[in-house]
């Protein structure tokens, strides 16, 4: 069956969107202060959202809750949810229908909704699903003790109220699923752009900036245990700004940055850079109008920082640019590109394409691939326009483009990736690559799996010297369509 949403040669989870679920991610907590329950939590959606499961299992490990990986043994099953296309909220749908049979079968068990459909649909949610006993939007998991408190007293609990100020800042994260080498940070929540397709400003609500020093220690925390990547996340993470209200200086390192009292994002990437050279730090998502060249002056400075850039294009067509609301045209998105290749020309692009979109020719079709001829992105995410209520282009224009053209010109914009990412991967072979040891590879326990500066993943042969956590040199000496193949050279 054709799939609607694609994503080729797919890199590290980024802030974008993709769909996919990580079922059970929970890590099982040993509290001394357990009060004999369990919670279930799965998430859906982009990197922020899996971030804030984190965020979550934190706050209902104070409460003594314990996790587990089988929501059928759980006495509180969390969806954390993603409203970004109608399917993935008809994944979210399904899968709560499978949480109802459960609950058929454990009546006690408390069934809650998280994040973005949580605060999309606020109270409609208890009308139009009866198996659902809490509805928690983005910004109110602070609240979580009380809402279980008040549903184990037989109430039925909405909180979505958006804040203006929450970052979760002073929360540490209990790491999901980890792999104990690479972890997300968040660096900023909500988002004041208003792309006309989507969802997110009214489901995240207003962008603000979290404290730098509470980012910089929390990839110190990591680094001291053992992590080796951290991913710095936001909608936009261009426009990070920190003002302190004391005035105070902000500096970690004593270095440039004594005597301000702002931060930027340039500014920041330094100050986690500077955390240990063994730390890499990667971060998602840029956005176009944002990506300053001092962004991409500090990118170039630190061997640390990887050379990879996720810079969604969504169209290569100005007039369709402007309709999404993108506030920059080809030609500004060509400049960036080009000031990439000149500031950091090792570095790989990827990008997300919206196919079909209100109003699009076949001509302005063609401009997207176009763009994609000229940039040659490494990775990609591609989708077919989803029309999301209350967004401004479902209040202004008609989604008017027909499926059969959608899917074809998305299966264009596919094909023409595939051929990009391959030949972006040809490019790497003979070249020795510096790569971070995740794991063994999938496909065979001899082998380790890993990824290089640019985001690519190579595979090769394991060896007893090394161990996952551990940089290597590999020369790349062949490729799939996906993953580079080699071996360590000493
Ligand atoms: N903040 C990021 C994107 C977050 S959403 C940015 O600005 O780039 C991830 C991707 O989902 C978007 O880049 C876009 O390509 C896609 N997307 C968002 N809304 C969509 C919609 N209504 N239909 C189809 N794709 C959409
Ligand atoms: Fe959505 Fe645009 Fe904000 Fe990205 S920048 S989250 S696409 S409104
Ligand atoms: Fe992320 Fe989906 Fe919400 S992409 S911000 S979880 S709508």
């Amino acid at each position: 069956m054709f799939n609607p949403e694609i994503s080729v040669k797919e890199p590290a989870r980024t802030a974008g969107e993709h769909d996919e679920a990580k079922q059970g991610e929970a890590l099982m907590l040993e509290t001394s202060k357990g009060n004999g329950r369990k919670l279930y939590i799965e998430s859906y959606g982009c990197a922020m959202n899996f971030s804030d499961s984190e965020i979550v299992a934190s706050i209902m490990a104070d409460m003594g809750f314990q996790t587990t990986q089988n929501h059928k043994e759980a006495d509180v099953v969390f969806i954390n949810t993603c409203s970004i296309r109608e399917n993935a909220e008809q994944r979210v749908r399904n899968r709560l229908k499978e949480f109802g049979s459960a609950k058929k079968e454990n009546p006690g068990m408390i069934v809650g909704v998280l994040g973005c459909m949580a605060e999309r649909l606020k109270s409609k949610f208890l009308e139009e699903e009866k198996l659902v006993d809490v509805v928690v939007g983005p910004d109110a998991y602070r609240d979580l003790p009380n809402l279980i408190g008040k549903v184990d007293e037989g109430n039925r609990e909405v909180n979505v109220l958006l804040s203006r100020e929450e970052t979760y800042a002073d929360i540490s994260p209990v790491r999901l699923n980890s792999n104990g080498i690479t972890a997300f940070i968040s660096i900023m929540r909500g988002c004041d752009n208003m792309c006309s397709f989507c969802v997110v400003p009214f489901t995240r609500g207003r962008e603000r900036s979290r404290d730098p020093h509470s980012i910089v220690n929390e990839a110190r925390a990591l680094s001291a245990q053992g992590y080796r990547e951290v991913t710095l996340l936001g909608q936009n993470v261009d426009s990070y700004k920190w003002q302190s209200h004391s005035g105070e200086e902000v500096s970690p390192s004593g270095g440039d940055l004594e005597g301000t009292g702002t931060v930027n994002f340039a500014q920041l990437l330094e100050m986690v850079a500077q955390v240990s050279p063994n730390l890499r730090v990667r971060f998602s998502t840029s956005h176009p109008k944002d990506i300053t060249d001092e962004v991409l002056h500090t990118i170039a400075k630190y061997e640390n920082i990887c050379k990879y850039i996720h810079l969604p294009v969504q169209s290569g067509n100005s007039r369709v640019l402007e309709l999404m609301n993108r506030t920059y045209d080809r030609k500004w998105y060509m400049e960036r590109v080009d000031a990439i290749h000149r500031i950091i020309p090792e570095c790989a692009i990827s990008t997300d394409v919206i196919a079909g979109f209100c109003t699009e020719t076949e001509e302005e079709h063609q401009e997207t691939l176009s763009m994609m001829d000229y940039v040659k992105y490494d990775f990609a995410y591609m989708f077919m326009y989803s029309e999301r209520p209350g967004t401004l282009a479902a209040k202004r224009y008609a989604d008017d483009i027909p499926d059969e053209v959608k899917k074809r010109r998305l299966q264009e914009i596919v094909q023409r990736q595939q051929e990009h990412s391959h030949l972006r991967l040809l490019e790497q072979i003979g070249k020795i690559q510096k790569v971070l040891i995740e794991g063994y590879s999938k496909k065979s326990p001899n082998d380790f799996s890993g990824r290089s500066d640019q985001n690519a993943t190579v595979v090769f042969p394991a060896d007893k010297r090394f161990k996952p956590g551990q940089y290597v040199n590999v020369l790349a000496e062949h490729c799939t369509t996906a993953t580079l193949i080699g071996r360590i050279i000493d």
